[in-house]
């Protein structure tokens, strides 16, 4: 164990792994190295997500463990970061007194200094003899919070918004990417869905300065970045104000979010191109002034104001991915409404319909694909509630769908407001029905892309084909090539199986012939989909590259293809 060895696991969303992976450049600047093996570093960090009761459980328990680890080990440093620490606050040091550091996400910037005296403090107290017992339990103090005191009530015009610093000192090391990266551009969040936390523990919506956002851009496709997400909890309502920016030390600050409402039935920014940077304008700029990123998404859209600006630049830019993740809820009016959605599901449509319309392009190989979430169980929630949301499911057809029971989240509107009236089994089993559902679709869904051509990005070989190429190696028999660049290989990776081919009859994907790597790329529209690498090619020409292909069978949650 060494105390300048750090182990840092995340859990949460996208928000999550892209700061975890400043907080990495961060402490890799101030000398600290990372290991994948927890039982080697003497620094343990967890950042944290608070979304649902079950992502907390999951820390707690970890963190129970350490616990029991750090009587051996007295010397070793435990930081809970992110959401959780957040929501938490004091009370997590209570509990877990394992813990010495806490930092929250909104104050990330001061975890080296912090980190930095918590690792001192714990050496210099088992230098003193007889202190292994105080060193044991945490070095609490080491603590930043957004608390009362929160960056959402003090003006951004505040000089020390040194959380954008974060994000403008992101060391962005050639070797060390997948080719794929995320790109902040809003934190926070002002809407205050009942049922959720992230207004809590992420504080207000706070635009960043374009000029970051597009500076950030290029440093990333300058190291060889090729796919970028830009990340905002409702994204599509950027919108920088270049008249009221205020610069700092020549460095001009993040914005307040102010909430442009669009006429019904008015779907254009009117001050776009003007002295606002709108999202439409936003998106444009990144494809226009870096080509070099030929992949450029953006998550989560929110229904309500998605200009057809946004759809007309999206529409016009080979370079924007048509995918759109827009999460629905719920397909009951009611239930929106007790949600604070601000939309009904006849706008939710009205939109989706809108979206289909301008960019729902099979015929050129460019298909609009839409990704959802849903809440089963919100309080009230009627039998009829519920057949309503699976409707909107048959109707959305999303590619995939994130379907979650409600978690009542302390701190929310949701808990003070409303009882957790519907039963843990009738949840279950409502749960289940809609991802019984959403399996069909997707399966759907994917069928219809079969005889299209379209491009991908060729990620990685396939898991199962690395397996079994590491399984030869192990047994003597000739090692394969695996792709040297990080595996971007999809978590999510359906097993071997049933697939279903164009004329919908049942076949079975091939096993790769033995010698034969198995690639995994993905679609513009976030599909996974595995081919064989051509005889000539090694897969290592084709990572990180974009290829066509042409799909020739699917299944639920995939698609299969060869290179043309
Ligand atoms: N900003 C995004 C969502 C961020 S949270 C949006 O508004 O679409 C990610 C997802 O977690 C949400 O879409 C919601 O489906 C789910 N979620 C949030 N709070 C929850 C809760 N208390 N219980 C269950 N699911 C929840
Ligand atoms: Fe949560 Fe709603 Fe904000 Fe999404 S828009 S982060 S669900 S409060
Ligand atoms: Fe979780 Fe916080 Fe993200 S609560 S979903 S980690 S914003």
């Amino acid at each position: 164990m060494s105390p300048r060895r750090v182990y840092l696991e995340t859990f949460g969303c996208q928000m999550n792994e892209l700061d975890s992976e400043l907080v990495t450049s961060q402490l890799r600047a101030l000398g600290y190295a990372f290991t994948r093996e927890p039982g080697e570093a003497g620094v343990v960090l967890y950042n944290t997500c608070s979304v649902r009761e079950h992502a907390e459980q999951k820390v707690w328990s970890r963190l129970g463990e350490l616990a029991l680890r750090k009587q051996q080990e007295p010397g070793l440093v435990v930081g809970v970061l992110g959401c959780m620490a957040e929501r938490e606050g004091p009370a997590l040091l209570k509990r877990m007194p394992v813990v010495d550091v806490m930092v929250g996400p909104g104050e990330l910037d001061k975890l080296p200094a912090l980190l930095d005296n918590a690792v001192k403090t714990k050496a210099s107290l088992l230098d003193g003899a007889g202190d292994r017992e105080r060193a044991a339990g945490g070095s609490a103090g080491q603590v930043a919070l957004q608390g009362n005191t929160s960056r959402r009530s003090a003006t951004l015009a505040a000089a020390a918004d040194t959380l954008e610093l974060l994000d403008l000192s992101r060391a962005v090391d050639p070797e060390g990417h997948s080719g794929s990266a995320y790109v902040r551009i809003t934190r926070g969040c002002n809407k205050f869905c009942t049922y959720c936390v992230v207004p809590f523990t992420r504080g207000a919506e706070v635009h960043r300065p374009p000029e970051h956002i597009l500076d950030e851009c290029k440093r990333l496709a300058d190291a060889g970045v090729r796919e970028v997400t830009l990340l905002g909890q409702t994204v599509n309502h950027y919108r920088f104000e270049h008249g009221s920016a205020v610069s700092v030390n020549g460095v001009v600050q993040p914005q307040k979010g102010r909430v442009y409402k669009h006429a019904p039935g008015v779907f254009e920014d009117p001050y776009r191109g003007q002295s606002v940077t709108t999202f439409a304008d936003l998106l444009h700029r990144i494809h226009e002034e870096v080509p070099a990123i030929q992949r450029l998404r953006f998550v989560t859209s929110f229904p309500r104001s998605f200009g057809d600006d946004v759809l007309g630049v999206i529409r016009q830019s080979p370079r924007i991915c048509r995918y759109l993740h827009v999460p629905a809820q719920s397909g009951s009016d009611r239930l929106l409404q007790l949600m604070n959605r601000g939309y009904t599901v006849g706008e939710y449509f009205e939109f989706l319909d809108r979206a289909r319309a301008f960019l729902h392009q099979p015929e050129i190989g460019r298909p609009l694909t839409v990704a959802g979430d849903i809440i089963v169980g919100f309080p009230t929630e009627t039998q009829e509630d519920h057949e309503a949301t699976a409707d909107l499911i048959r109707r959305a057809r999303y590619k995939n769908c994130f379907i979650f029971k409600y978690s009542p989240r302390p701190g929310t509107i949701a808990i003070d407001r409303f009882e957790d009236d519907v039963p843990e089994e009738v949840k279950r089993r409502r749960n289940n029905e809609l991802l019984a559902l959403q399996n069909e679709v997707s399966a759907s869904v994917c069928a219809e892309f079969v005889g299209q051509t379209m491009d991908v990005f060729v990620q990685g070989v396939s898991k199962k084909h690395a397996k079994k190429a590491k399984r030869h190696a192990q047994s003597g028999a000739v090692a394969l090539t695996i792709a040297g660049r990080t595996p971007g290989a999809p978590e999510d990776e359906p097993g071997a199986g049933a697939a279903c081919s164009a004329d919908g009859s049942h076949v079975h994907e091939d096993a790769p012939a033995a010698g034969t790597p198995q690639l995994s790329a993905r679609t513009e529209g976030d599909v996974i989909v595995f081919f064989d690498c051509p005889p000539g090619s090694s897969p290592d020409d084709l990572v990180g590259t974009i290829r066509r292909v042409r799909i020739t069978a699917s299944g639920p949650l995939a698609l299969f293809g060869a290179l043309v």
